[in-house]
């Protein structure tokens, strides 16, 4: 039954996708380009609109806001509290708690999408189908169908469209590309990758308290399910999206897809041809349905094998990448604990393989980023590609979807399976 009412309501989805990429092929021109058509000069106002006032919401709002000659003029979010304390630093936002009435004003160029994961694709194509350019968080879709969904539907329109990858605008990565590109590293085939976190003992990573105020009279359930099978309300589930498989891809959706997107631009690569994922629930038993400990590895095409893994229940080595080439390795590190002087550790090197390139010296990488959301305001004002484009977007979003595939089927999946799967295999394991 349950899969029942989902495929349902998949299949007025994908409906809906079609209409949404109609709906834009259809509009005139001059409604390509934000509020009435208009190009939005370098000194021009950019009104924006924030649909999913969150946590991470917020953030990219008083991010959003930092810019010059921006304003907010309207949040959208299910949760009255979210909305109320968006109105304490900016009393004059309009408020909704459906964004559709966001979406609908005629007023308003640009919308940054922070909703839950099982949200981005619905708000995406709402949002350029509304002519809206769009900052939309990551990863880019909760599946795959979305993900071609959502990346036609760009093709299909001239809107400006950031992904919430902001690794992408990193100095770090600009380093990484420099020395793979010159050939400094040689041939890659392998790159380790690791994410690792720790919390208190019995408290979950992620898990946070549902407030007094989350109950049915102030939260949109209906819209916050969008079409899951339809349940009593449920506040730990509401705010604790992040760890079931109905709103949520678990630590692939929250954190690899970062990494991966940034291994992906720094070589280059496509597709993966192959995935596969181990690991469970292994730190706190907290009745969480996403895996807390993963191992990945993603085969990609022409000879290059990538590996992430994962932890919440120890943080020494924080997080980072090592690109292993037959002429030099890349080691880039963020938040790891150094051995010796146990300091915070940071940073982009290259090192030399003295044995197929004895003359090579290290160097430390020195690329300056740029700040993401200043990136999609300038593109806004120029119609320039963002750097963190939603092709970046679809090929990260795929490789997560394949991993979670063949965590959830306990199996090697190939990309023409995952790209075959239903939306249902997302939903729990077999
Ligand atoms: N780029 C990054 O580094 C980064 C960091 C953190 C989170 N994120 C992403 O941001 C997104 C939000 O994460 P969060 O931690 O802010 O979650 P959150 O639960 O704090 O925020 C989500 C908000 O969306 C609202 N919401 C739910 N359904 C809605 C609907 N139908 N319409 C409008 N609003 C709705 C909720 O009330 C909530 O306020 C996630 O996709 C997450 O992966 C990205």
């Amino acid at each position: 039954m349950e899969n029942e009412g989902m495929k349902i309501n998949r299949r007025e989805f994908l409906e809906q996708v079609g209409m949404g990429v109609a709906a834009i092929g259809a509009l005139p021109a001059t409604e390509l380009f934000g509020l009435n058509g208009r190009a939005i000069g370098a000194n021009d106002r950019i009104r924006i609109g924030l649909i999913g006032a969150g946590d991470r919401g917020q953030q990219d709002l008083k991010d959003a806001l930092k810019q010059p000659n921006v304003e907010c003029v309207a949040v959208a979010d299910v949760f009255s509290q979210r909305r109320e304390q968006v109105k304490s630093y900016l009393p004059n936002v309009e408020t909704y708690d459906d964004p559709r009435r966001l979406l609908d004003r005629k007023d308003i160029d640009a919308v940054i999408n922070a909703t839950p994961l099982h949200l981005h694709a619905k708000y995406f194509l709402a949002s350029l189908a509304a002519g809206k350019d769009l900052y939309s968080e990551k990863t880019m879709t909760w599946d795959i169908p979305e993900a071609v969904a959502c990346r036609n539907a760009a093709k299909a329109s001239k809107q400006v469209v950031q992904i919430g990858l902001q690794h992408e605008s990193s100095g770090e990565l600009a380093d990484a590309k420099q020395w793979i590109q010159n050939g400094s590293v040689g041939k890659i085939t392998m790159v380790e990758s690791w994410m690792s976190r720790n919390t208190p003992l019995g408290q979950g990573q992620w898990v946070r308290p549902v407030p007094s105020d989350c109950n049915p009279a102030n939260v949109n359930w209906d819209l916050f399910l969008d079409g899951r099978p339809k349940v009593p309300f449920d506040g730990y589930k509401f705010i604790n999206w992040r760890l079931f498989w109905e709103f949520s891809g678990g630590n692939i959706t929250e954190n690899m897809v970062h990494q991966i997107s940034w291994i992906i631009s720094a070589m280059d690569l496509q597709l993966p041809k192959a995935a596969t994922m181990m690991g469970g629930v292994f730190s706190e038993k907290d009745g969480r349905q996403v895996p807390d400990t993963i191992g990945v590895s993603l085969e990609y095409p022409n000879d290059v094998l990538v590996l992430w893994q994962s932890t919440f229940n120890n943080r020494r080595y924080g997080l980072g990448e090592h690109f292993l080439g037959s002429k030099g390795s890349i080691e880039h590190v963020s938040g790891s604990t150094d051995m010796v002087t146990g300091k915070y550790s940071s940073g982009i090197n290259y090192y030399p393989e003295k044995i197929n390139n004895p003359d090579g010296a290290p160097h430390k990488g020195e690329n300056p980023g740029v700040n993401h959301m200043a990136n999609w305001m300038a593109c806004i004002r120029d119609r320039k590609q963002p750097n963190a484009t939603v092709e970046i977007g679809y090929l990260s979003a795929i490789a997560a979807h394949m991993s979670n595939l063949a965590y959830l089927q306990k199996r090697r999946v190939t990309l023409e399976e995952a790209m075959a799967a239903k939306p249902e295999a997302w939903m729990k394991p077999v």
